[in-house]
């Protein structure tokens, strides 16, 4: 693999996948909605994924041998689904293998634990639109890897970091909640594994998290401690009760994708005890 293309390059994740490719000596082009500097001497180009043309004449023109698309936006199914089946149109015009990111918020919850073999039953208009994602890609290109993956953190762009620093130093109120549990991913892990993946003899859904299934609130009690920030400002809450909508305990067992990886997923506890883990 030695070209590869990262939709959402200015992104959280997107921004750790361009780091590790150029690390391991590959040409990377990156794109984003509005472009804009990543790392090293790469800039996004200005791609709007809603945009079928644009992202076909890209993948064309940049001849990619792997795409990794982590590109969405929460709240616009034409980014989040249709985008998505842009992306795999275009790379499989360009003959590129294609990673396309997923989310463990294709899940309801009902079952709490979910293996790769499970159907999405998704309860709120994003986890549908990644669902959609999911079924255009597949159907695009069913040789594409779908990596389901979690609460992604491990860096100081992580907005639940984020939000847990606001309630610790008083500048944000409000609760975590205990029942709103999640199986983190450090960002790092989830960037090498879905390279692995892009390397590998692999297609279909792959999950790919932490191994540790923690609460909202065990979250800013771990990054608390790892800071050394008294936990005052933290305040337990049940997202049951609140009447927040969307999944309450969604759990991905990623035991089979774990075991095809070289790269380790580690799990909340351990690196969110872990100062040196933080990017
Ligand atoms: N963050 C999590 O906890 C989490 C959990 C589960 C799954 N995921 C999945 O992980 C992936 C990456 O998430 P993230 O946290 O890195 O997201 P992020 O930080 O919000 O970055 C989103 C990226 O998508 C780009 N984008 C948005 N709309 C676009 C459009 N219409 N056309 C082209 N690019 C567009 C943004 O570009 P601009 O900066 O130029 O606007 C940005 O680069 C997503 O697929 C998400 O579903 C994330």
């Amino acid at each position: 693999m030695s070209r590869v293309l990262v939709t959402g390059a200015t992104g959280a994740l997107g921004r750790v996948v361009v780091r590790q490719a150029l690390a391991q000596g590959c040409d990377v082009v990156g794109v984003s909605r509005r472009g804009g500097p990543v790392a090293g001497r790469v800039e996004a180009e200005r791609v709007d994924v809603r945009d079928r043309d644009a992202v076909q004449r890209v993948l064309t023109g940049a001849r990619p041998d792997l795409v990794v698309h982590t590109a969405y936006a929460q709240d616009d199914w034409a980014t989040t689904a249709d985008g998505s089946a842009h992306v795999a149109l275009g790379a499989r015009a360009a003959g590129a293998r294609l990673v396309h990111v997923s989310s463990d918020v294709v899940f309801s919850g009902a079952r709490v634990t979910y293996s790769e073999r499970d159907l999405p039953d998704p309860v709120s208009p994003y986890g549908a639109a990644k669902a959609a994602a999911e079924t255009a890609v597949a159907a695009i290109d069913p040789s594409a890897v779908i990596a389901r993956t979690s609460l992604v953190m491990g860096s100081r762009d992580s907005p639940m970091e984020r939000r847990v620093h606001a309630l610790l130093d008083g500048t944000a109120t409000g609760e975590l909640f205990t029942d709103d549990i999640r199986c983190p991913v450090h960002v790092a892990d989830l960037a090498s594994a879905l390279l692995e993946l892009g390397r590998a003899d692999a297609s279909g859904v792959r999950h790919v998290a932490g191994p540790d299934a923690v609460s909202r609130f065990e979250i800013g009690e771990l990054v608390a401690a790892r800071d050394g920030l008294p936990p005052a400002g933290l305040r337990p809450g049940s997202r049951r009760a609140s009447g927040v909508p969307g999944p309450l305990d969604v759990r991905l067992d990623c035991a089979w994708t774990q075991g095809q990886l070289r790269t380790v997923l580690r799990g909340a506890r351990t690196f969110l005890s872990d100062p040196e883990a933080l990017l």
